[in-house]
């Protein structure tokens, strides 16, 4: 049994670890800055009463039914965006929103897009195990 003294430097040492290793973490973290306004919380509150979340992935989480959409805005852009929603396609169900839901929700999906990327397969994994979006 070591001693009680050779246990608590232990401790310490592990418990530094720990906080350093969580400090560097939490760091550096891949935050983006995007702000989150009234118009974009509008169009999260619609994205989720029309339940698109069914059928469509953001941040790779969601139904599989449709495309992930997180990176929709700047692949496809608002108007093409703006006319599937109108319209939808055989398997897409069109919704009737208006023009303000529409633009609300538009604003929801380039926020969206602004803060993470969707396809994991442009992830680069550093040495130290964490991500690399770009
Ligand atoms: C019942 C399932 C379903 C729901 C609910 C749904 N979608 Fe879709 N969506 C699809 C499918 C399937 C496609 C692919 C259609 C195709 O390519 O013909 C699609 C395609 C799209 C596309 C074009 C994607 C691309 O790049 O081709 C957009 C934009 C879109 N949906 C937005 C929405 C939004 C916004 C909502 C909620 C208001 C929604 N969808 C709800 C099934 C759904």
């Amino acid at each position: 049994m070591a001693p009680d003294f050779q246990k608590t430097i232990v401790g310490l040492l592990l418990t530094l670890s720990f906080l350093t290793y969580s400090f560097y973490l939490y760091s550096s973290l891949p935050v983006r800055d995007a702000v989150f306004t009234i118009d974009v919380d509008r169009g999260k509150a619609i994205w989720q009463q029309h339940n698109c979340t069914a059928c469509h992935q953001v941040y790779g989480l969601g139904g599989y039914l449709g495309p992930d959409l997180t990176n929709e805005y700047s692949k496809r852009g608002p108007d093409i965006i703006k006319a599937m929603i109108r319209t939808g396609t055989k398997t897409m169900p069109a919704f009737n929103l208006t023009e303000e839901e529409t633009s609300s929700l538009l604003s929801y999906l380039k926020h969206i897009d602004q803060t993470g990327i969707a396809d994991p397969r442009s992830f680069k994994i550093k040495l130290d195990g964490t991500i690399d979006q770009e």
